[in-house]
């Protein structure tokens, strides 16, 4: 596994790695209240629908482990927890993980058997503890999941793949970052591709810029090179043309992408340019397939029409930030800059992810095992989510 860690905790310390500041400089934050979260989240130092999900609910939890609930009675503190959850929920929109895990604290600390403590500190205490002791394990379990979804995903493509080299390997194209960076460990689309790769299977990956903020080459870049995995950045307005070019050279056989939000049918909200890989992938004849732990799955919701696409602030289009490159051509890691890129008087529309619908897809992976579609063409969770 990925020495890569976004986030380091131990009980009462949280700290998270500033993702903007990568791939040049590996700054971490310590993030020790709801607020100092909020702001991590929303301005993208963390990001990645698994990693934005662990960081508000251990960051509450080390608030609550430094006192900061000054309840006296049970109903006061799940009042107090609740308000703090409610407040996080608000800071990015679209990924389902951060709402399933407060959906699930909020069960935990109702759950709590406070019998004759309504009323005392005692009460509270068991209450709060219950809380940090359900962040944890939601910490602790994602890399466990992570590792699931690498085999189940690596083991379906290799069953399915509709191209392979004369030594059974596959080459895949990915979007976005869903690795270490965006989980607690191993990643999501990426462990599949760690997961191909370390069973010697993978010929080559390749990955997407991931326009505007540049979560490909910034980060899957970086942790494919850090992992010496076979690898190769292009821009998203390539990949038509690396499929039209080069999928019988280097076996290309799938996209494999992460997802923020799967719905009831299958229809999967992921960073924009998703859509536009699927489409792609369709028309080439390779395999569509999304990334996606039970966490990131929404059956209240029943298509794609229902997802709300968070939108962001235009200079992440028409801005960006990178180290400044000497006469001599090397890169200066200690001093970054922000240029602008375009007019900065132009309008500009800059959702945050896209809906691939569920038509598209071929498989959903998910660490209970994968799905695909029935014979309606859509897809039906039953078997990996009880209802
Ligand atoms: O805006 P981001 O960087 O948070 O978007 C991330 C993605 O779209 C990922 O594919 C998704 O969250 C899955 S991460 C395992």
């Amino acid at each position: 596994m990925s020495g890569l860690q976004a986030i380091r905790y131990s009980r009462g310390k949280l700290e998270v790695l500033d993702q903007l500041k990568l791939p040049h400089e590996h700054h971490y934050d310590e993030v020790s209240t709801s607020e100092e979260a909020f702001d991590s989240i929303k301005s993208m130092r963390v990001r990645g629908a698994p990693a934005i999900a662990i960081v508000a609910a251990l960051a509450h939890g080390v608030e609550l482990n430094n006192g900061s609930c000054k309840a006296s009675t049970t109903q006061e503190t799940i009042s107090y927890i609740d308000s703090r959850l409610d407040y996080l929920k608000q800071s990015r929109p679209t990924a389902v993980d951060l709402s399933n895990a407060i959906t699930y604290l909020k069960n935990t600390i109702r759950s709590v058997n406070v019998a004759g403590n309504e009323n005392d500190v005692a009460g509270r205490d068991a209450i709060i503890s219950a809380y940090i002791t359900a962040a944890e394990e939601i910490f602790r379990k994602d890399t466990k999941t992570n590792l699931s979804i690498g085999e189940h995903g690596s083991k379906w493509l290799l069953e399915n793949a509709p191209i392979k080299s004369s030594d059974g390997k596959v080459s895949v194209l990915t979007h976005c970052n869903t690795g270490s960076l965006a989980t607690s460990g191993h990643g999501t689309a990426l462990g599949i591709i760690r997961s191909l790769h370390s069973g010697g299977h993978l010929q080559h990956a390749f990955c997407t810029e991931t326009r505007p903020y540049n979560q490909g080459s910034r980060l899957t870049a970086f942790e494919l090179v850090y992992e010496g995995i076979p690898s190769t950045l292009i821009t998203d307005s390539m990949a038509g043309a690396l499929f039209a070019t080069k999928k019988a050279e280097n076996n290309i056989a799938a996209v494999i992408v992460g997802a923020d939000r799967v719905v009831r049918n299958g229809d999967t909200a992921n960073k924009v340019g998703t859509y536009t890989l699927a489409v792609l992938a369709k028309y080439h004849g390779l395999k569509f397939i999304v990334a996606a732990p039970t966490t990131s799955i929404d059956l209240q919701t029943e298509t794609g029409a229902g997802i709300k696409i968070e939108e962001r602030k235009p200079e992440e289009l028409t801005q960006i930030s990178g180290a400044v490159v000497g006469k001599d051509g090397k890169v200066d890691v200690s001093r970054t800059e922000r240029v602008a890129t375009a007019h900065q008087g132009i309008s500009v529309w800059n959702p945050a992810f896209d809906v691939t619908p569920a038509e598209l897809i071929d498989a959903v992976v998910t660490e209970r095992g994968v799905v695909v579609k029935g014979t309606d063409g859509t897809f039906d969770f039953k078997g990996i989510i009880p209802e």
